[in-house]
């Protein structure tokens, strides 16, 4: 299949690389995301491409999201977004994954395949094996009229517009926000007050301008990125909504500048890799200010007594850091799209200095059509 682009979407804008260029263009990705869907009125969103009736939502017993790599990560959060919003149970898996376990496929699940160019062969292959067994399977896809948005039983479009670089960073940001409004959307056909939809409404509309908060903050990053170009390993913590952004985090860290980097639930350190923790050893902590901030804390104390060093992604400056990049506070929900911005251009300047092919890394293609 071949997706034609606008000439301008190849045109760099002034920026050395794509990957520059993606990451700053996230604040207008977002708003585009959102435009036209918000419904004041009943504190909703309208997704007009869903095919799911009321009735339907309804009748949704379990959602199961698939999809590779940076998708997988959205799906996670995405996941976690529609368990609180909507009260569905939903979890996240490689798509890859499923599509060998001869899953168990029911009737009351709704599939949701997610896929930046729509191509990705392993994700289209489970869309397929899904809808052979009559599952009904919806889209969240970001190139329009790709493979998987034609397969797919309905679905929603994540808007980010054409993404050059392999290593995906704004349609990361735009999928989860479509999320935002998926678990919106099926929280208001539940039990999601009126008060709670116009709250998560009020987060979604800040987000653009948090964004272009974060981005402002370039230098700061770029002088810490010299701290970690010495680094062989970098550990990527973060507790429930925290845990998928450092997973994407670490994906993003490694893909872009070869330093390996592994993500661990903050609350499993100390079955395991706390064993890793020397100066050399840097950390990175998704330390949001939520009902889990005393015990993101700890983490940084038992860190800090093995006198590793830390980078805090936080909403207030953290004792226990060296360095804190402070995001701006959002509702707790959505707090999980604003604090792996700061980490995309971490990866990107530590790559930078490293000399890395920045929007080709070796041994990556843009969409994996292959088995
Ligand atoms: C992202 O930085 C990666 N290069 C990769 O993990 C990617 O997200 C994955 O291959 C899935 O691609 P898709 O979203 O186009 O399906």
């Amino acid at each position: 299949t071949t997706v034609e682009y606008e000439a301008e979407s190849w045109d760099m804008g002034g920026h050395d690389t794509y990957m520059h260029k993606e990451i700053f263009e996230q604040a207008e990705a977002v708003d585009r995301v959102l435009r036209g869907r918000i419904d004041d009125r009943f504190s909703t969103v309208h997704l007009g491409g869903l095919n799911l009736d009321a009735r339907e939502a309804r009748g949704v017993r379990r959602i199961k999201i698939l999809g590779c790599g940076t998708s997988y990560h959205a799906g996670q959060i995405g996941a976690q977004l529609i368990e609180e919003l909507a009260r569905i149970p939903a979890d996240a898996e490689p798509a890859s994954e499923f599509r060998y376990r001869n899953p168990v496929v029911d009737p009351d699940t709704l599939y949701i395949a997610v896929s930046q160019s729509g191509e990705t062969y392993d994700v289209l292959a489970a869309v397929q094996e899904l809808k052979r067994k009559g599952a009904r399977v919806l889209g969240v896809v970001n190139v329009v009229g790709s493979a998987i948005a034609r397969e797919a039983d309905g679905g929603l479009y994540v808007h980010a517009g054409p993404e050059v670089c392999v290593v995906s960073t704004k349609c990361f940001t735009n999928t989860v926000v479509a999320f935002g409004l998926l678990a919106l959307h099926l929280g208001r056909t539940r039990d999601l007050s009126v008060a709670d939809g116009k709250r998560i409404i009020a987060g979604l509309r800040k987000l653009p301008e948090q964004i272009a908060d974060i981005l402002s903050r370039e230098d700061e990053i770029e002088k810490l990125a010299e701290e970690f170009t010495e680094a062989r390993s970098m550990l990527f913590i973060g507790r429930v909504r925290g845990y998928p952004v450092a997973r994407e985090a670490s994906l993003k860290l490694k893909e872009v500048s070869y330093i390996h980097a592994e993500a661990y639930p903050a609350s499993e350190l100390k079955h395991g890799p706390l064993a890793l923790i020397e100066p050399a050893m840097p950390t990175v902590a998704i330390v949001p200010d939520d009902d889990l901030l005393e015990k993101n804390r700890a983490a940084l104390e038992e860190i800090k007594a093995r006198e590793g060093k830390i980078l805090a992604v936080a909403h207030r400056e953290q004792e226990k850091a060296d360095h804190t990049i402070v995001v701006p506070k959002n509702e707790d929900e959505l707090d999980p799209i604003l604090m792996g911005i700061p980490l995309q251009l971490l990866a990107y300047h530590t790559a930078l200095k490293l000399g890395r092919d920045i929007d080709k890394p070796r041994n990556l293609a843009k969409s994996v059509t292959v088995e």
